[in-house]
Protein backbone atom coordinates (compact mmCIF):
# COMPACT_ATOMS: atom_id res chain seq x y z
CA UNK A 1 0.00 0.00 0.00
CA UNK A 2 2.93 2.51 0.80
CA UNK A 3 4.02 4.34 -1.75
CA UNK A 4 7.93 4.79 -2.33
CA UNK A 5 9.35 7.93 -0.76
CA UNK A 6 10.38 10.75 -3.13
CA UNK A 7 13.60 11.52 -3.43
CA UNK A 8 14.94 15.04 -2.28
CA UNK A 9 17.31 17.31 -4.20
CA UNK A 10 19.41 18.83 -1.91
CA UNK A 11 20.52 18.70 1.59
CA UNK A 12 17.52 19.66 3.77
CA UNK A 13 16.97 19.29 7.84
CA UNK A 14 14.12 16.61 8.44
CA UNK A 15 10.61 18.07 8.97
CA UNK A 16 7.83 17.67 10.59
CA UNK A 17 4.83 18.53 8.57
CA UNK A 18 1.71 19.75 10.78
CA UNK A 19 -1.66 20.17 9.12
CA UNK A 20 -3.69 23.05 10.38
CA UNK A 21 -7.56 22.17 10.91
CA UNK A 22 -8.09 25.64 12.00
CA UNK A 23 -7.59 25.55 16.20
CA UNK A 24 -5.17 28.17 17.86
CA UNK A 25 -3.06 25.53 18.62
CA UNK A 26 -1.02 24.58 14.86
CA UNK A 27 1.50 27.38 15.79
CA UNK A 28 1.76 25.90 18.87
CA UNK A 29 2.98 22.26 18.26
CA UNK A 30 4.82 23.90 15.27
CA UNK A 31 7.02 25.51 17.64
CA UNK A 32 7.16 23.13 20.11
CA UNK A 33 8.48 20.82 17.18
CA UNK A 34 11.26 23.51 16.21
CA UNK A 35 12.62 23.25 20.03
CA UNK A 36 13.49 20.06 19.58
CA UNK A 37 15.88 21.18 16.40
CA UNK A 38 13.54 19.22 14.01
CA UNK A 39 12.45 21.87 11.21
CA UNK A 40 8.84 22.59 11.19
CA UNK A 41 6.21 23.73 8.83
CA UNK A 42 2.22 24.06 8.69
CA UNK A 43 0.05 23.70 5.97
CA UNK A 44 -3.67 23.47 5.63
CA UNK A 45 -5.91 20.75 6.04
CA UNK A 46 -6.96 20.52 2.27
CA UNK A 47 -3.32 19.60 1.29
CA UNK A 48 -3.66 16.36 -1.16
CA UNK A 49 -1.73 13.61 -0.68
CA UNK A 50 -0.09 14.19 -3.90
CA UNK A 51 0.93 17.49 -2.59
CA UNK A 52 2.60 16.16 0.73
CA UNK A 53 4.82 13.99 -1.79
CA UNK A 54 5.70 17.20 -3.95
CA UNK A 55 6.96 18.70 -1.10
CA UNK A 56 8.69 15.69 0.36
CA UNK A 57 11.38 15.90 -2.92
CA UNK A 58 12.22 19.59 -1.11
CA UNK A 59 11.53 18.63 2.13
CA UNK A 60 12.70 15.61 4.22
CA UNK A 61 9.49 14.80 5.67
CA UNK A 62 9.33 12.21 8.61
CA UNK A 63 5.88 12.72 9.87
CA UNK A 64 2.74 14.21 9.72
CA UNK A 65 0.78 15.84 12.71
CA UNK A 66 -2.93 16.87 12.51
CA UNK A 67 -3.67 19.49 14.76
CA UNK A 68 -6.95 20.24 16.90
CA UNK A 69 -9.41 22.30 15.81
CA UNK A 70 -12.86 23.98 17.03
CA UNK A 71 -15.64 21.67 14.84
CA UNK A 72 -17.14 18.66 15.53
CA UNK A 73 -16.72 16.70 12.89
CA UNK A 74 -20.56 16.08 12.39
CA UNK A 75 -20.60 19.82 11.79
CA UNK A 76 -21.87 20.87 8.43
CA UNK A 77 -18.67 22.00 5.87
CA UNK A 78 -16.23 20.23 9.00
CA UNK A 79 -12.74 20.25 7.45
CA UNK A 80 -11.78 16.49 6.20
CA UNK A 81 -8.02 15.44 5.33
CA UNK A 82 -7.25 13.23 2.07
CA UNK A 83 -7.96 9.78 3.06
CA UNK A 84 -5.27 8.99 0.51
CA UNK A 85 -2.89 10.58 3.69
CA UNK A 86 -3.13 7.86 5.38
CA UNK A 87 -1.21 5.61 2.83
CA UNK A 88 1.89 7.76 3.09
CA UNK A 89 4.74 5.98 4.18
CA UNK A 90 5.41 8.45 6.79
CA UNK A 91 4.03 8.33 10.24
CA UNK A 92 0.85 10.72 11.59
CA UNK A 93 -0.32 11.90 14.73
CA UNK A 94 -3.62 13.53 15.14
CA UNK A 95 -4.29 15.43 18.01
CA UNK A 96 -7.88 16.21 19.86
CA UNK A 97 -9.74 17.19 16.45
CA UNK A 98 -6.87 15.50 14.42
CA UNK A 99 -7.40 12.44 16.41
CA UNK A 100 -11.57 12.20 16.51
CA UNK A 101 -11.45 12.38 12.64
CA UNK A 102 -8.92 9.75 11.81
CA UNK A 103 -11.26 7.92 13.95
CA UNK A 104 -14.33 9.50 12.43
CA UNK A 105 -12.73 8.52 8.85
CA UNK A 106 -11.36 5.11 9.17
CA UNK A 107 -15.14 3.51 10.75
CA UNK A 108 -15.08 4.25 14.63
CA UNK A 109 -17.67 5.43 16.52
CA UNK A 110 -17.36 9.52 17.19
CA UNK A 111 -20.12 10.28 19.28
CA UNK A 112 -21.06 14.44 19.55
CA UNK A 113 -21.06 17.01 22.34
CA UNK A 114 -22.25 14.31 25.53
CA UNK A 115 -19.20 14.48 27.91
CA UNK A 116 -16.24 16.49 26.98
CA UNK A 117 -13.65 17.55 29.32
CA UNK A 118 -12.38 20.64 29.53
CA UNK A 119 -8.95 22.01 31.35
CA UNK A 120 -6.35 19.88 33.43
CA UNK A 121 -7.81 15.91 33.47
CA UNK A 122 -6.08 12.75 33.96
CA UNK A 123 -6.06 9.93 31.67
CA UNK A 124 -4.71 5.87 32.43
CA UNK A 125 -2.52 4.30 30.10
CA UNK A 126 -3.34 1.00 29.14
CA UNK A 127 -0.32 0.31 27.22
CA UNK A 128 2.60 2.69 27.28
CA UNK A 129 3.73 1.44 23.47
CA UNK A 130 6.00 3.92 22.03
CA UNK A 131 4.20 6.84 21.86
CA UNK A 132 3.83 6.63 25.59
CA UNK A 133 6.48 5.25 26.52
CA UNK A 134 8.33 6.77 29.80
CA UNK A 135 4.60 8.16 31.16
CA UNK A 136 3.29 6.93 34.34
CA UNK A 137 -0.24 4.49 34.45
CA UNK A 138 -2.09 8.23 35.60
CA UNK A 139 -0.79 11.07 33.81
CA UNK A 140 -2.19 14.47 34.68
CA UNK A 141 -2.98 16.15 30.65
CA UNK A 142 -5.20 18.73 28.98
CA UNK A 143 -8.28 18.51 27.49
CA UNK A 144 -10.76 20.66 25.70
CA UNK A 145 -13.13 18.26 23.18
CA UNK A 146 -16.83 18.16 23.02
CA UNK A 147 -16.66 15.38 20.67
CA UNK A 148 -15.27 12.04 22.12
CA UNK A 149 -14.07 8.66 19.95
CA UNK A 150 -15.99 5.70 21.78
CA UNK A 151 -14.85 3.19 19.33
CA UNK A 152 -11.98 2.24 17.12
CA UNK A 153 -12.16 -0.24 13.90
CA UNK A 154 -10.54 -4.00 14.04
CA UNK A 155 -7.26 -2.89 13.12
CA UNK A 156 -6.54 -0.40 15.63
CA UNK A 157 -5.91 -0.21 19.51
CA UNK A 158 -7.04 2.01 22.45
CA UNK A 159 -3.52 3.10 24.40
CA UNK A 160 -5.41 5.28 26.66
CA UNK A 161 -8.50 6.27 28.18
CA UNK A 162 -10.20 8.22 31.14
CA UNK A 163 -13.36 8.74 32.75
CA UNK A 164 -15.26 10.50 29.97
CA UNK A 165 -12.97 9.36 27.36
CA UNK A 166 -12.67 5.39 26.25
CA UNK A 167 -10.33 6.24 23.44
CA UNK A 168 -8.16 8.72 25.24
CA UNK A 169 -4.74 7.83 22.97
CA UNK A 170 -5.06 5.38 19.62
CA UNK A 171 -2.62 3.52 17.81
CA UNK A 172 -3.10 1.42 14.37
CA UNK A 173 -1.79 -2.24 14.67
CA UNK A 174 0.85 -2.15 11.88
CA UNK A 175 0.46 1.38 10.43
CA UNK A 176 2.35 4.33 12.44
CA UNK A 177 -0.89 6.43 12.65
CA UNK A 178 -1.40 7.31 16.20
CA UNK A 179 -4.33 9.45 17.77
CA UNK A 180 -4.27 11.64 21.10
CA UNK A 181 -7.75 13.34 22.72
CA UNK A 182 -4.87 15.68 25.09
CA UNK A 183 -2.98 18.28 24.14
CA UNK A 184 1.02 17.02 24.09
CA UNK A 185 2.24 20.70 22.84
CA UNK A 186 0.65 22.56 26.12
CA UNK A 187 2.22 23.17 29.18
CA UNK A 188 -0.46 22.25 31.70
CA UNK A 189 -0.08 18.51 29.95
CA UNK A 190 2.71 16.73 32.18
CA UNK A 191 4.15 14.26 30.17
CA UNK A 192 3.71 16.53 26.99
CA UNK A 193 7.67 16.88 25.27
CA UNK A 194 8.32 13.60 26.01
CA UNK A 195 5.40 12.23 24.16
CA UNK A 196 6.19 14.70 21.25
CA UNK A 197 9.97 13.70 21.78
CA UNK A 198 8.74 9.86 21.42
CA UNK A 199 6.87 10.87 18.45
CA UNK A 200 9.06 12.76 16.36
CA UNK A 201 12.66 10.71 16.92
CA UNK A 202 11.43 7.55 18.14
CA UNK A 203 8.83 7.02 16.03
CA UNK A 204 9.36 9.25 12.85
CA UNK A 205 13.11 8.67 13.15
CA UNK A 206 13.90 12.29 12.76
CA UNK A 207 17.20 13.98 13.87
CA UNK A 208 18.03 17.10 15.61
CA UNK A 209 19.58 18.29 12.83
CA UNK A 210 17.89 21.89 12.30
CA UNK A 211 19.20 25.18 14.27
CA UNK A 212 17.41 28.72 13.27
CA UNK A 213 21.47 30.07 12.57
CA UNK A 214 21.97 27.74 10.03
CA UNK A 215 19.81 29.78 7.85
CA UNK A 216 22.04 33.15 8.30
CA UNK A 217 24.00 32.73 5.20
CA UNK A 218 21.53 30.50 3.00
CA UNK A 219 19.69 33.95 3.33
CA UNK A 220 22.14 36.11 2.30
CA UNK A 221 23.12 33.90 -0.43
CA UNK A 222 19.30 33.87 -1.41
CA UNK A 223 19.24 37.77 -1.71
CA UNK A 224 22.23 37.54 -3.83
CA UNK A 225 21.49 34.89 -6.32
CA UNK A 226 18.22 36.78 -7.03
CA UNK A 227 19.02 40.05 -6.99
CA UNK A 228 21.98 39.21 -8.83
CA UNK A 229 23.68 42.80 -10.06
CA UNK A 230 20.35 45.12 -9.75
CA UNK A 231 19.31 46.92 -6.92
CA UNK A 232 16.49 46.22 -4.09
CA UNK A 233 14.56 48.27 -2.16
CA UNK A 234 13.66 47.50 1.63
CA UNK A 235 11.04 49.21 4.04
CA UNK A 236 12.56 49.77 6.79
CA UNK A 237 10.21 50.04 10.34
CA UNK A 238 12.99 50.06 12.87
CA UNK A 239 10.75 46.92 13.83
CA UNK A 240 13.12 43.13 14.59
CA UNK A 241 11.37 41.83 11.41
CA UNK A 242 12.15 44.51 8.65
CA UNK A 243 15.25 45.56 10.41
CA UNK A 244 16.86 42.18 10.34
CA UNK A 245 15.74 41.12 6.54
CA UNK A 246 17.46 44.65 5.98
CA UNK A 247 20.74 43.81 7.55
CA UNK A 248 20.58 40.44 6.03
CA UNK A 249 19.99 42.16 2.24
CA UNK A 250 23.14 44.46 3.61
CA UNK A 251 25.05 41.75 3.77
CA UNK A 252 24.13 40.16 0.68
CA UNK A 253 24.18 43.37 -1.64
CA UNK A 254 25.42 46.06 0.23
CA UNK A 255 25.52 49.36 -1.55
CA UNK A 256 22.65 47.76 -4.31
CA UNK A 257 19.98 47.87 -1.47
CA UNK A 258 18.19 51.30 -0.41
CA UNK A 259 16.50 51.03 2.65
CA UNK A 260 13.64 53.30 3.03
CA UNK A 261 12.45 54.72 6.36
CA UNK A 262 8.46 56.32 5.52
CA UNK A 263 8.21 58.82 8.52
CA UNK A 264 4.17 59.00 8.24
CA UNK A 265 4.83 61.20 11.57
CA UNK A 266 2.76 59.00 13.62
CA UNK A 267 6.16 57.30 15.14
CA UNK A 268 6.93 57.45 18.89
CA UNK A 269 9.62 60.39 19.94
CA UNK A 270 13.00 60.21 18.52
CA UNK A 271 11.64 56.91 16.64
CA UNK A 272 13.20 58.40 12.81
CA UNK A 273 16.54 59.41 14.59
CA UNK A 274 17.32 55.88 16.46
CA UNK A 275 16.67 53.98 13.35
CA UNK A 276 18.44 56.26 11.23
CA UNK A 277 21.48 55.95 14.29
CA UNK A 278 21.57 52.38 13.68
CA UNK A 279 21.22 51.66 10.28
CA UNK A 280 23.44 54.45 9.00
CA UNK A 281 26.94 52.32 10.18
CA UNK A 282 25.46 49.29 7.61
CA UNK A 283 26.85 48.90 4.38
CA UNK A 284 23.66 49.91 2.37
CA UNK A 285 21.73 53.21 1.05
CA UNK A 286 19.41 54.67 3.76
CA UNK A 287 16.35 57.42 3.42
CA UNK A 288 14.15 59.03 5.41
CA UNK A 289 11.09 60.45 3.54
CA UNK A 290 9.01 62.62 5.72
CA UNK A 291 5.32 62.27 4.74
CA UNK A 292 3.81 63.68 7.87
CA UNK A 293 1.55 66.62 6.35
CA UNK A 294 0.27 63.95 3.52
CA UNK A 295 -0.82 61.19 5.83
CA UNK A 296 -1.99 63.87 8.37
CA UNK A 297 -3.92 65.36 5.55
CA UNK A 298 -5.34 61.82 4.14
CA UNK A 299 -6.31 61.04 7.32
CA UNK A 300 -8.49 64.47 8.54
CA UNK A 301 -12.04 63.64 8.96
CA UNK A 302 -11.40 59.59 9.29
CA UNK A 303 -12.91 57.86 12.24
CA UNK A 304 -13.34 54.38 11.46
CA UNK A 305 -10.57 51.83 12.67
CA UNK A 306 -10.33 50.16 9.74
CA UNK A 307 -10.82 52.79 7.93
CA UNK A 308 -7.84 54.51 9.49
CA UNK A 309 -5.67 51.57 9.06
CA UNK A 310 -6.73 50.82 5.20
CA UNK A 311 -5.55 54.71 4.69
CA UNK A 312 -2.31 54.46 5.96
CA UNK A 313 -1.36 50.97 4.07
CA UNK A 314 -2.44 52.48 1.02
CA UNK A 315 -0.85 55.83 1.26
CA UNK A 316 2.45 53.97 2.54
CA UNK A 317 2.39 52.09 -0.33
CA UNK A 318 2.12 55.07 -2.51
CA UNK A 319 5.24 56.67 -0.82
CA UNK A 320 7.05 53.68 -1.14
CA UNK A 321 6.22 53.27 -4.82
CA UNK A 322 7.76 56.08 -5.38
CA UNK A 323 11.21 55.88 -4.19
CA UNK A 324 11.61 52.31 -6.10
CA UNK A 325 11.04 53.55 -9.55
CA UNK A 326 12.86 56.71 -8.52
CA UNK A 327 15.66 55.04 -7.56
CA UNK A 328 14.99 52.05 -10.11
CA UNK A 329 14.73 48.92 -7.76
CA UNK A 330 13.93 45.86 -9.11
CA UNK A 331 13.52 43.63 -6.23
CA UNK A 332 11.86 44.40 -3.09
CA UNK A 333 13.09 42.80 0.20
CA UNK A 334 10.55 42.76 2.95
CA UNK A 335 10.46 41.28 6.86
CA UNK A 336 7.54 38.74 5.99
CA UNK A 337 7.70 36.33 8.85
CA UNK A 338 6.09 32.96 9.27
CA UNK A 339 2.59 33.66 11.13
CA UNK A 340 1.97 36.59 8.71
CA UNK A 341 2.23 34.45 5.73
CA UNK A 342 -0.18 32.06 7.75
CA UNK A 343 -2.66 34.24 8.57
CA UNK A 344 -2.63 36.15 5.38
CA UNK A 345 -2.74 32.75 2.83
CA UNK A 346 -4.82 30.20 3.90
CA UNK A 347 -6.13 30.03 7.27
CA UNK A 348 -9.71 29.04 5.81
CA UNK A 349 -11.22 28.89 9.29
CA UNK A 350 -9.66 31.67 11.31
CA UNK A 351 -11.41 34.88 10.87
CA UNK A 352 -9.71 38.46 9.98
CA UNK A 353 -9.67 40.89 13.24
CA UNK A 354 -7.70 43.50 11.97
CA UNK A 355 -5.86 44.88 8.40
CA UNK A 356 -2.57 44.86 9.46
CA UNK A 357 -1.26 47.31 7.12
CA UNK A 358 2.36 45.60 6.42
CA UNK A 359 1.04 42.19 5.75
CA UNK A 360 -2.00 42.68 3.84
CA UNK A 361 -1.96 44.58 0.16
CA UNK A 362 1.65 45.55 0.40
CA UNK A 363 2.72 46.35 -2.15
CA UNK A 364 1.75 46.34 -5.91
CA UNK A 365 3.76 43.74 -6.74
CA UNK A 366 3.62 44.86 -10.63
CA UNK A 367 6.51 47.23 -9.95
CA UNK A 368 9.15 44.45 -9.13
CA UNK A 369 10.74 41.69 -10.84
CA UNK A 370 10.38 39.48 -7.20
CA UNK A 371 9.65 39.94 -3.76
CA UNK A 372 12.34 38.03 -1.69
CA UNK A 373 11.06 37.33 2.12
CA UNK A 374 14.46 36.06 3.89
CA UNK A 375 12.50 35.41 6.65
CA UNK A 376 9.13 33.83 5.54
CA UNK A 377 9.78 30.55 7.47
CA UNK A 378 10.75 32.05 11.04
CA UNK A 379 9.07 32.99 14.29
CA UNK A 380 9.87 36.31 16.40
CA UNK A 381 12.04 34.49 18.63
CA UNK A 382 13.53 32.82 15.91
CA UNK A 383 13.98 36.49 14.29
CA UNK A 384 15.37 37.74 17.06
CA UNK A 385 18.34 35.05 17.31
CA UNK A 386 19.13 35.39 13.67
CA UNK A 387 19.30 39.44 15.12
CA UNK A 388 21.80 38.72 17.18
CA UNK A 389 23.72 36.72 14.93
CA UNK A 390 24.24 39.73 12.51
CA UNK A 391 25.15 42.13 14.58
CA UNK A 392 21.91 44.35 15.57
CA UNK A 393 21.95 45.73 18.79
CA UNK A 394 20.16 44.55 21.66
CA UNK A 395 17.93 47.41 21.80
CA UNK A 396 16.35 46.51 17.97
CA UNK A 397 16.13 42.57 18.76
CA UNK A 398 14.36 43.54 22.42
CA UNK A 399 12.14 45.58 21.32
CA UNK A 400 8.55 46.05 22.04
CA UNK A 401 5.97 45.28 18.77
CA UNK A 402 4.69 48.42 17.57
CA UNK A 403 1.55 48.12 14.78
CA UNK A 404 2.80 49.81 11.63
CA UNK A 405 0.00 52.70 11.86
CA UNK A 406 1.24 53.83 14.92
CA UNK A 407 0.57 55.92 17.42
CA UNK A 408 -2.28 56.63 14.67
CA UNK A 409 -4.31 53.92 15.94
CA UNK A 410 -3.98 54.19 19.89
CA UNK A 411 -5.76 57.88 18.91
CA UNK A 412 -8.91 56.75 19.32
CA UNK A 413 -11.61 59.12 16.72
CA UNK A 414 -9.79 61.40 14.51
CA UNK A 415 -6.36 61.60 14.05
CA UNK A 416 -5.42 65.59 14.91
CA UNK A 417 -1.55 66.66 15.44
CA UNK A 418 -2.58 68.51 18.85
CA UNK A 419 -3.45 64.44 19.92
CA UNK A 420 -0.75 63.11 18.73
CA UNK A 421 1.73 65.83 20.43
CA UNK A 422 -0.25 64.74 23.41
CA UNK A 423 0.20 60.74 22.81
CA UNK A 424 3.56 60.98 22.03
CA UNK A 425 4.60 62.64 25.70
CA UNK A 426 2.20 60.32 27.13
CA UNK A 427 3.93 57.72 25.62
CA UNK A 428 7.65 59.07 26.44
CA UNK A 429 6.17 59.57 29.93
CA UNK A 430 5.11 55.89 30.12
CA UNK A 431 7.79 54.41 28.66
CA UNK A 432 9.95 56.32 31.11
CA UNK A 433 8.75 55.10 33.98
CA UNK A 434 7.76 51.06 33.29
CA UNK A 435 11.79 51.27 32.55
CA UNK A 436 12.51 52.73 35.50
CA UNK A 437 10.71 50.04 37.12
CA UNK A 438 12.35 47.20 35.37
CA UNK A 439 9.38 44.79 34.96
CA UNK A 440 10.61 41.91 33.22
CA UNK A 441 8.44 39.78 30.41
CA UNK A 442 6.14 42.66 29.41
CA UNK A 443 5.05 41.78 25.73
CA UNK A 444 4.16 45.87 25.71
CA UNK A 445 3.25 48.46 27.48
CA UNK A 446 2.02 51.49 26.06
CA UNK A 447 -0.73 54.13 26.30
CA UNK A 448 -4.13 55.18 24.53
CA UNK A 449 -5.64 58.34 24.04
CA UNK A 450 -9.21 57.58 23.96
CA UNK A 451 -12.23 59.54 22.91
CA UNK A 452 -13.50 60.60 26.35
CA UNK A 453 -13.13 63.65 27.45
CA UNK A 454 -14.15 63.93 31.33
CA UNK A 455 -14.43 66.71 34.07
CA UNK A 456 -11.16 67.62 36.06
CA UNK A 457 -9.41 70.10 38.46
CA UNK A 458 -6.39 71.90 37.22
CA UNK A 459 -4.84 74.91 39.26
CA UNK A 460 -8.15 75.69 41.21
CA UNK A 461 -9.55 75.87 37.53
CA UNK A 462 -12.15 73.30 36.04
CA UNK A 463 -10.89 71.49 32.79
CA UNK A 464 -13.08 68.92 30.83
CA UNK A 465 -9.80 67.23 29.70
CA UNK A 466 -8.58 63.76 27.59
CA UNK A 467 -8.69 60.59 28.89
CA UNK A 468 -5.71 58.38 28.96
CA UNK A 469 -5.83 54.53 29.08
CA UNK A 470 -2.27 52.54 30.11
CA UNK A 471 -1.99 48.50 28.54
CA UNK A 472 0.45 46.67 29.35
CA UNK A 473 -0.06 42.88 28.96
CA UNK A 474 1.72 39.80 29.10
CA UNK A 475 1.62 37.01 26.14
CA UNK A 476 4.12 34.72 23.91
CA UNK A 477 2.78 35.44 20.82
CA UNK A 478 0.27 37.67 20.53
CA UNK A 479 -2.33 36.42 19.60
CA UNK A 480 -3.82 36.01 23.23
CA UNK A 481 -2.74 38.36 26.22
CA UNK A 482 -3.35 38.81 29.85
CA UNK A 483 -3.49 42.49 31.22
CA UNK A 484 0.10 42.86 33.52
CA UNK A 485 -0.94 42.53 37.08
CA UNK A 486 1.45 45.62 37.72
CA UNK A 487 2.31 47.22 41.15
CA UNK A 488 -0.08 49.67 42.00
CA UNK A 489 3.07 52.27 43.02
CA UNK A 490 4.06 52.10 39.06
CA UNK A 491 0.53 52.90 38.40
CA UNK A 492 0.37 55.88 40.53
CA UNK A 493 3.69 57.11 39.07
CA UNK A 494 2.66 57.34 35.92
CA UNK A 495 -0.81 58.74 36.56
CA UNK A 496 0.78 61.61 38.55
CA UNK A 497 3.23 62.65 35.63
CA UNK A 498 0.76 62.26 32.38
CA UNK A 499 -1.77 64.49 34.39
CA UNK A 500 0.40 66.73 35.75
CA UNK A 501 3.16 66.84 32.80
CA UNK A 502 0.09 66.95 30.20
CA UNK A 503 -1.88 70.32 30.36
CA UNK A 504 -4.99 68.64 28.25
CA UNK A 505 -5.05 65.40 30.68
CA UNK A 506 -6.94 64.76 33.35
CA UNK A 507 -8.04 61.55 33.59
CA UNK A 508 -5.74 58.58 33.52
CA UNK A 509 -7.35 54.83 33.54
CA UNK A 510 -5.60 51.56 33.42
CA UNK A 511 -6.77 48.55 31.13
CA UNK A 512 -7.75 45.67 32.83
CA UNK A 513 -8.79 43.55 30.15
CA UNK A 514 -7.60 40.29 28.81
CA UNK A 515 -7.07 39.01 24.69
CA UNK A 516 -9.76 38.01 24.18
CA UNK A 517 -11.92 39.52 24.31
CA UNK A 518 -10.21 42.41 23.72
CA UNK A 519 -7.14 42.67 21.44
CA UNK A 520 -4.29 44.27 22.48
CA UNK A 521 -4.48 47.36 20.72
CA UNK A 522 -7.53 49.29 21.06
CA UNK A 523 -8.00 49.89 16.88
P1 LIG B 1 -3.84 43.02 18.31
O1 LIG B 1 -4.18 44.45 18.56
O2 LIG B 1 -4.38 42.49 17.01
O3 LIG B 1 -2.27 42.99 18.16
O4 LIG B 1 -4.18 42.14 19.48
C1 LIG B 1 -1.47 41.85 18.24
C2 LIG B 1 -0.03 42.32 18.13
O5 LIG B 1 0.21 42.85 16.82
C3 LIG B 1 0.62 44.20 16.90
N1 LIG B 1 -0.04 44.91 15.80
C4 LIG B 1 0.55 45.15 14.63
N2 LIG B 1 1.78 44.86 14.19
N3 LIG B 1 1.28 45.92 12.12
C5 LIG B 1 2.15 45.26 12.95
O6 LIG B 1 3.29 44.99 12.56
C6 LIG B 1 0.02 46.24 12.46
O7 LIG B 1 -0.74 46.83 11.72
C7 LIG B 1 -0.37 45.83 13.81
N4 LIG B 1 -1.52 45.98 14.52
C8 LIG B 1 -1.30 45.38 15.74
C9 LIG B 1 0.17 44.69 18.26
O8 LIG B 1 0.96 45.78 18.72
C10 LIG B 1 0.30 43.44 19.10
O9 LIG B 1 1.62 43.23 19.55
Amino acid sequence: MCSKRPKIQQHSPDTIVILDFGGQYAHLIARKVREQNVYSEILPCSVTAQEIEEMMRRLDVKGLIFSGGPMSVYRHNAPEFDIKILSLPTPILGICYGHQLIAHMVGGRVVQGERGEYGVTFVTVDNPNRLLRGLEKVERVWMSHTDTVYKLPEDYEVLAHSDSTPVAAFRHRTKHIYGLQWHPEVVHTDKGVAVLRNFIFDICGCEPNWVVEDLLEKMIEEVQRTVGESKAIVALSGGVDSSVAAAIASRAIGKRLTAVFIDHGFMRDGEPEAVKAIFEKFDMNFIILNERERFLTRLRGVTDPEEKRRVIGEEFVKSFERVAQHIGAEYLVQGTIYPDRIESGFKKYSEKIKTHHNVAGFPSTSLFKAIIEPLRDLYKDEVRQIAGRIGLPREVYTRQPFPGPGLAVRIMGEVTSEKLDILRKADRIVDEEFKKWGLQGLWQHFVVLTDTRSTGVKGDARIYGYTLAIRAVESTDGMTANFAKLPYDLLEKASLRLANEIQQVCRVVYDITHKPPATIEWE
